[in-house]
Formats: structure tokens, sequence, C-alpha cells
């Protein structure tokens, strides 16, 4: 998904959306491009690759311009290149336009511009953008009422910003599916897909909503729905620091966002565990409890790693508090009509907030009359300002592209939730104490199992030429073994399979031997005997297994490869601690191949479109 970024003021644009721009590559990296107004000029200058690549190109041009526009591309339409990066524009080169989303029924406005005699240069669907408006300037209409009518036309999602040589006071900037803030600033604004790209000059934000644009001038905005209603509008202080966004010293955000989890998941139960009544407290679900508790079904819905998040998250609810939960990709529940009803609560999981699948399972849950729960990372996200109600994760900006600190906070959020309700029904005040005591303790069993870090870069050193995984786990650690798939998959391009060990015989066995790596999560649970008689038929077939063991476990150093001990907990918080070692390995792998651990080929931070 692309970042777009903007400027208007009295400085020069170009730093400003080069930096921007930068904040924003974790979005989309495949190519880049600004355009802006000088000197009653316009210009366009665009490449393929980072914007380090693009910032190197304008060092060599001396500009100064006091308003442009920026973008960094994750392809949807059209391969990676010059000419189908951003900014585009119109045949005479006055309008541009920047584009974050999919146009849906870009052929049919290709044909009937087509008709009106534009030619396209790009395979881009966004390309239709500056056409459709230019149409309307040369019917005369000024350059706000070219973009709303162009937007009528428009099916699908954006996030886009306008600027026009012919009207150089302003910006138009308008949102439908995909995110899009303005900056406010003394004399200066900015429009940005978020707040990262803006945080060094402002904290002052305003969110537009789907359906809203802004027309914005150097000392004042406006926002209007793109039926031209105008609206007033709420700034929002942003509380989150430049140095939250920063590397901190680490060599990429993954491994900085790994080594961050003591104190995220510290964050995520800050001021919400009451010992004495062994409870959690959720201010944002006090209104809805009664609901919630009586709820005759609860889902979880999300994608990726959320999505295995939601996995551990049924696992808790059932356990704790009996009601039946069910857990569904978002995007298979968007389309195929699920049966809700309004005594059903959805609890939708996402870091960004801006997962399209997730955003429009969420409103077609709303739509047929269940409680719609949002738990997000993202403050001010979409989901989050949709949901009904919900609770944000508090682990701090996630920048690098595999997710880490959010996983483990989602988790935790995850067992808050369980807490509550279960305390609510049959669960008795020594069992929640006992919960709660345990989840106090997890920051320091975290920081016990990052100090491995050293030993477990050893044993991806092992494995760095490996072309399959498997990952297998039981119970609890069935989704923490998905975890570790995912995680290897996107950051070392090595296939990897998760599965519930048990499984194995049931095919995937058939892959072992001693080529197939096998990591097998095996803490002293109920179930450690079970997965031990799968280790066994493993290493029968000669597999080379590394075991993530509980720290008192002498037994299973005979029967692996590779152990990497860590310390217990109870069995519903032991994917917290259990997924912490395979995010460290995937890490280490992919270091050792010299991979790009922070932008991962073909993928995004937050996938904004279907
Ligand atoms: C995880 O490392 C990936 N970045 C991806 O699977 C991600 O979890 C998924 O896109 C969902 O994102 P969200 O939590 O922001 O909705």
């Amino acid at each position: 998904m692309c970042g777009i970024v903007g400027y208007i003021g009295n400085k020069n644009c170009i730093p400003i959306l080069i930096n921007g721009l930068k904040r924003l590559e974790y979005r989309g990296y495949d190519s880049a491009g600004i355009a802006y107004l000088a000197d009653g000029s316009s210009f366009v200058i665009k490449n393929k690759g980072k914007v380090s690549l693009l910032e190197e190109k304008l060092s060599h041009l001396n500009i100064n311009s006091n308003l442009g526009i920026g973008h960094t591309r994750w392809a949807t339409h059209g391969i990676p290149n010059e000419i189908n990066a951003h900014p585009h524009f119109n045949e005479d080169k006055t309008l541009y336009v920047i584009h974050n989303g999919i146009i849906e029924n870009y052929q049919t406005i290709r044909a009937s511009l087509r008709k009106l005699g534009y030619n396209f240069i790009t395979e881009t669907d966004s390309e239709t953008i500056p056409y459709l408006i230019d149409s309307f300037l040369k019917k005369g209409f000024p350059l706000c009422k070219s973009v709303q009518l162009a937007l009528n036309e428009i099916e699908g999602t954006y996030g886009l910003a306008v600027i026009y040589l012919n009207e150089p006071d302003k910006i138009i900037a308008a949102r439908k599916g995909s995110p899009l803030i303005l900056g406010i600033g003394e004399n200066e604004n900015f429009v940005a897909s978020d707040v990262s790209a803006i945080l060094a000059h402002t904290k002052q934000v305003v969110y537009l909503e789907d359906g809203e644009m802004a027309v914005v001038y150097k000392d004042h905005f406006v926002v209007k729905t793109i039926e031209d209603v105008e609206i007033k509008k709420e700034i929002t202080e942003i509380t989150m620091s430049l140095e939250e966004i920063d590397k901190g010293g680490y060599p990429h955000f993954m491994l900085k966002e790994i080594m961050e989890q003591p104190d995220s998941v510290q964050n995520s139960m800050r001021g919400r565990l009451i010992y004495e009544e062994g409870t959690a407290k959720l201010g944002g679900l006090e209104g809805y409890i009664d609901r919630i508790v009586n709820s005759k079904r609860i889902i979880i819905s999300a994608c990726g790693t959320s999505w295995h998040a939601g996995l551990v998250g049924e696992y808790m609810l059932e356990q704790f508090t009996r009601i039946p939960t069910e857990v569904e990709y978002a995007s298979e529940f968007r389309y195929r009509n699920p049966i809700i009803s309004k005594d059903d609560t959805i609890i939708f999981i996402s870091q960004s907030g801006e997962t399209a699948d997730t955003l429009a399972a969420m409103r077609e849950a709303k739509r047929k009359g269940a409680l719609a729960l949002g738990i997000c990372n993202v403050v001010g996200s979409s989901i989050a300002r949709e949901s009904m109600t919900g609770i944000y994760t508090h682990a701090g900006p996630e920048i690098g592209v595999a997710s880490t600190k959010a996983f483990s906070s989602q988790l935790i959020v995850l067992a808050l939730i369980t807490l509550l309700i279960a305390r609510k029904k049959d669960m008795s005040l020594v069992d929640g104490q006992g919960i709660v005591e345990e989840m106090t303790k997890l920051p320091d069993k975290i920081r016990q199992i990052l100090k491995l870090n050293s030993e477990i870069e050893a044993i991806a050193e092992k494995f760095k030429s490996a072309t399959n995984f498997l990952y297998l786990g039981r119970g609890y650690n069935f989704p923490v073994a998905l975890e570790g798939a995912l995680k290897l998959k996107e950051i070392s391009y090595i296939h990897a399979e998760g599965y519930p060990a048990a499984e194995m015989k049931h095919g995937p066995i058939a892959l072992i031997d001693d080529n197939m790596p096998t990591v097998f999560i095996a803490p002293k649970d109920s179930t450690y005997d079970k997965i031990i008689s799968n280790i066994e038929e493993t290493k029968a077939r000669k597999g080379v297994i590394i075991g993530i063991a509980s720290e008192n476990d002498d037994n299973i150093d005979r029967l692996v490869d590779y152990s990497i001990k860590i310390p217990d907990t109870i069995r519903m918080l032991m994917p917290i601690l259990t997924v912490i070692p395979l995010q460290l390995l995937a890490y280490h792998i992919a270091v050792k191949k010299g991979l790009n651990v922070d932008q991962p080929r073909n993928l995004a931070k937050s996938v904004t479109v279907e």
C-alpha cells in the first residue's frame, strides 16, 4: 500500500517530502516520485526503487518550491518502473495526482476518456484520475469541483492528493477506504497517509473519514464531503514522539521491535490488571460488558499475524469463558455472507487498523447488528474509529513490515478480555489472581528469552541455506507454529508451513528427511508427552529438529538437534513467550541471507486494498 505526503507553506518542500516518504517507505517501496510548483511552472520527478534513489536524483537539481506532493509505491496495477510511478499528470502537465488505493472501474473510465481523446501512457489504474479531473477542468469547473465530479465517477478506494499549476495556492486531498490525515502547522500544512511522515513538523492532525475531501491552503484548510457539504473537523494532538519511530541504534526496526517486547507487553497491561479482584479493567468495554458476557458466540476476524493472534484468543476464550468462539479470515468473512446475529460479539484485530479486508468485514458485521469490537495498535486508525468500541494494544509504533511486538500485545489484550469475561462468569477470584500474577511476570520472562539472542543467531547460521521449514505445536502453540512459519516466509523467503503436531501423520510427515528442518514448540504442558512422540516420529526419519522447550527440561536434549530453553508460564500465556525465539530465528536467518528485513519484497505494512 502506497505512502503519500504533501506540503504547502513557506519552506522548501523537497526535503520535507523526501523525509516524509522515507518514513512512509514501510508502506511501499518499489518506486517513488514527487511533483512541485515553482516559479510559475510545474515539475515531476520519479524513479524506480527506493526513495534514496529519488533523493540522489534530486540532489543534482537546485529546487526551491513551497508546494509539492510525493508518493512511494506498492504496485497493484502496472509493474514497478519510472513511468508507472506516481505522481501521474494530465497531458499538458499542469495537474498532478498521487494515489493510494485501487480504482476498480478504471477500465470503464479509461474507455470513456479515450473517446474524449486522452492517451494513456502508464499501465496503472491511478492514471485515470488526473485525466478525469482534467476533463472537468476543460469544461470550466474550478479544481475543487472538478475533483469532486471526478471522485463521484470513481469506484474503489483512494487516499489521494492533487496539485494544479493554475491554482497554486492549494492541495486537494480526498479519502475513501485508504487512510489520509492533514497535518496542521504554523503557516504551513501537510497531507499524509499517516503521522510518521509529518511528526517531525507537527503533532496537530485532522483525520479524514471516508467520503471526505480537504482543500488545504498554507494558512487554513476546509473539509467537505465529495458532495460539497462543508464539515467542521476536530484537530487531534498526537502523543507519539519522533524517537519512537526511529531505529534506536538497532540495525533493523524488526530487531528493535522484538527487543522492545518487555516494555510493549508491560504497556499493553498498564492500568488494566486488578489483582485484588483477580480481573482486568478495560475502559473501552465498560458500556458493553454485559452484552459481551451474554454473547451467544464470539467471532474473531483478522488477517495475517493478527489472525494468528485470533486463533490463540479462541483457545483462551473457550477455555475460560465457555462462550463458543470462531476465528475467521476477514477476506473470506466479508464475502461469504456469514450467519451473524445481534447476540454475536465480533472482535476485529488489526495492528494498523487500516487493513481493507478487516475494515470491510467489520462494516458487514455492524450492518448485521453484531457488536463489533476493535483491537488495534495505531491510534485513530479507521478500524479503531469505526468499531463500536475497542481496545488499543499500546505496543507503540510498529515500523518493521513483519509484525512482532504487536502480536504479543494482541495476545495480552485477548488475555485481558478473557479474564474480564471469565470473572463475570464462573472463574474464581483465586484463579483470576493466578492469571494476573502470571501476566505481571511476563516482561521479565521475555527479557530472559531475549538474552538468548546470540544463541539463536548461532542456530540461524546453520539454517540460512534451508529451502523449506516445518513448524509444529499443539494446543495454544499451534497458532504459534503458524506465526513462526509466517515470520520466516515473509522476511527470509524460505517456504515454511505451520501445523498442529498431530497432523503430521496425516501427510506432512512425508516431507521429513535430513534436509527438512522442523521447529517443535514443546514446553512442558499437558500436551508435552504427545509432542515428544511427534518429535520421536520425526527423529526416526532423520529430521533435523529445533526444539523450543521449558528451561527445566533436560529430557528433550536427547531428541532434538538444537534446543532453545525458555521460562515457563501458564498455558494460556505461553504463546507470548514461545513466539519470541521464532521471531529471532526468522530475523537472523533473513539477515544472514543479506535480505532487507524491514522491507521484505512484495510486502507492505498495511494492506489497504483487497
Ligand atoms: C505480518 O507480519 C504481516 N505484516 C501481515 O500478515 C499482517 O499481519 C496483516 O497484513 C494484518 O495486518 P494488520 O494487523 O495491520 O491488520
